[in-house]
This record gives C-alpha cells, structure tokens and sequence, in this order.
C-alpha cells in the first residue's frame, strides 16, 4: 500500500472514538515529539471521553511501538 492510500486510511481511522480522535493526529503529536501515553493524551484530549481510554489506550501505545522504529 502507498503512503497516500496509508495518510487517507490513517484520517479515516478513528483512534480514540470517545473523542473522535484520528490515527493521522495521534501520529502528527507523536512525530512532534508526544513519546508518551500521557503526553499523547495530553496533546490530543484522548483518554478523557465515557470510556475513559479503555478503548483507544491499546490503540495509541501500539503506534507509540510503531513509530519508535
Ligand atoms: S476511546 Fe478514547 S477515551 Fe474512549
């Protein structure tokens, strides 16, 4: 898959639903340097919706993973 289809699918993908947080902003505060779960939650609001960050928490530490390689 080519990096447009990948940027397209990543502003489709809601991250945090609570929040309606897309995998595009989780990875932009990332690449700007939010290397934490607590400083991607911070940056983007996620993690403070009904679920309280039971749903997305998995979601953003596995592109936490992702990104550091
Ligand atoms: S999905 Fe992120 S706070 Fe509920």
């Amino acid at each position: 898959m080519g990096d447009l289809n990948q940027e397209i699918l990543d502003r489709l993908t809601k991250v945090c639903i609570c929040k309606v947080i897309t995998r595009a902003t989780m990875k932009k505060v990332i690449a700007a340097g939010a290397d934490s779960l607590e400083k991607v939650q911070k940056a983007t609001g996620s993690g403070s919706g009904p679920c309280g960050g039971k749903r997305c928490t998995p979601k953003i530490l596995e592109l936490l993973e992702e990104c550091k390689n």
